[in-house]
């Protein structure tokens, strides 16, 4: 459930008219509601209250913006970040740095060391070496790092090819059959408090099998592990849970997955992490547009909308299928390509799509566009950088300015032998 419903047949943010938004932000916007954004944070950690003490560390890479962090925040959240650059986000919103936890896959020295420097709970090792690097900066530091080893359990997370980190071709974790013994290597390190495991497989997941399976073999490494040494007292099951962007979806719901877990974490005797994203801000937000003109096609008419693939990346990236809605919808309906205004014809949003009928200047919606939007644009073609809004009930806010070419020229230097 969501917060973008129509009311008096305009569709609304909350209590907040769209066309409010459009008029005194320009289009195209990113919309966010704060509701929603509290409620899915509320049901995700709802459906796994069984399990005592987990963590919660919202993954910060699916919607990065301060404002929807302070509301993560407030929900009890913690941050799984991947840079210097999301750590700094996350701090900056006020999250505990005891409750900041530290993946991906190519973390510098310069970003371990800030991450040491501001104490954060756990790193997420993703290879030795980097055990090795991270061990060395912490004894250098007289710290020692707590840290878990992320595996790559060879499980087929069946999401798109480009969404998924889980099978052994993949660049993530450190291989399942040598975990063991890398895990051994590491632990005798003075600089990592070495204190279990980490997994994840991928994201965008609509059936809950493959990370059973995933989590399955994480159960059977802790077992392996504790026969070694007895402070095996972490689990970090990743993110992953999908969401619905079309109706035939049928996402795996977080009480399904709770129980999933519950049942598979049995006797395990860990705290255990959650690092979700998509399932917490897709469809919190959405993508607010106006259509610049229609014009005919071979096929199809063309909608030409005033976004683009640079601020929406997901369909030119993944085939991704974003739901498109008029905001003062009429009975009528059209089918149509829609297009943005990029000089590639990959800046396709939808091909012959079955949609409300428009015109130019009518306002339109991509749904779920909350998670992996803003977050993911830039300024190709010199467009402006997508500003972001927070709607909570009847008031709402600019949280993240549209940023213009005049400003980014301003960053740009010209030599003084060109000038
Ligand atoms: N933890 C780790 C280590 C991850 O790599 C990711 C996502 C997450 C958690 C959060 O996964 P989620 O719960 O959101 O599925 N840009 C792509 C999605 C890339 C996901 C990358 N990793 C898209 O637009 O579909």
């Amino acid at each position: 459930m969501d917060h973008f419903q129509l009311k008096g047949g305009v569709l609304h943010a909350e209590d907040v008219a769209l066309p409010v938004i459009a008029a005194a932000v320009g289009t195209p916007a990113y919309v966010y509601s704060r509701a929603t954004l509290a409620r899915h944070a509320r049901v995700f950690r709802e459906a796994l209250a069984a399990l005592p003490d987990a963590t919660f560390a919202y993954a910060v890479k699916a919607n990065p913006n301060l404002a929807v962090l302070k509301v993560m925040a407030a929900a009890g959240y913690g941050a799984d970040v991947v840079s210097g650059g999301e750590l700094a986000r996350a701090l900056a919103a006020g999250m505990a740095p005891e409750r900041i936890i530290f993946s991906g896959v190519g973390k510098t020295r310069a970003e371990m060391v800030k991450a040491l420097a501001a104490g954060i709970g756990q790193f997420n090792i993703e290879s030795e070496a980097e055990g090795e690097e991270l061990a060395a900066l912490a004894a250098a530091r007289g710290q020692r790092a707590t840290a878990t080893i992320r595996v790559n359990p060879d499980v087929d997370a069946g999401t798109h090819a480009k969404i998924s980190t889980g099978t052994a071709e993949n660049q993530f974790g450190v291989p399942y059959a040598p975990a063991p013994a890398v895990d051994a290597r590491l632990a005798a390190l003075p600089g990592l408090a070495l204190r279990g495991v980490a997994v994840h497989i991928g994201s965008q997941l609509l059936s809950i099998a493959p990370m059973r399976a995933a989590f399955a073999r994480v159960g059977e490494l802790v077992a392996r592990l504790r026969a070694d040494r007895q402070d095996v007292t972490h689990v970090d099951l990743g993110g992953g849970l999908g969401v619905a962007y079309r109706a035939a979806d049928r996402p795996v719901w977080p009480d399904d997955y709770g129980r999933m877990v519950a049942e598979v974490t049995r006797g395990w005797d860990v705290r255990l992490a959650f690092e979700p994203g998509r399932v917490i801000a897709a469809n919190a937000g959405i993508l607010l547009t106006e259509v610049v003109r229609v014009k005919p096609g071979a096929t199809h008419p063309f909608v030409i909308v005033d976004a683009a693939m640079n601020d929406l990346a997901r369909p030119a990236l993944y085939d991704a299928w974003h739901d498109l809605v008029a905001v003062r919808p009429t009975a009528k309906r059209m089918i149509a390509n829609v297009v943005g205004p990029v000089c590639e014809s990959t800046d396709t949003f939808a091909t012959a799509r079955d949609m409300d009928a428009v015109t130019a200047g009518d306002l339109l919606v991509f749904r779920t566009a909350g998670a992996y939007g803003a977050t993911m644009a830039n300024t190709y073609n010199s467009r402006d950088m997508v500003p972001e809004v927070m709607v909570d009930g009847d008031r709402w806010a600019v949280v993240a300015d549209r940023i213009s070419a005049e400003t980014m020229m301003a960053a740009e230097r010209v030599p003084e032998w060109l000038a």
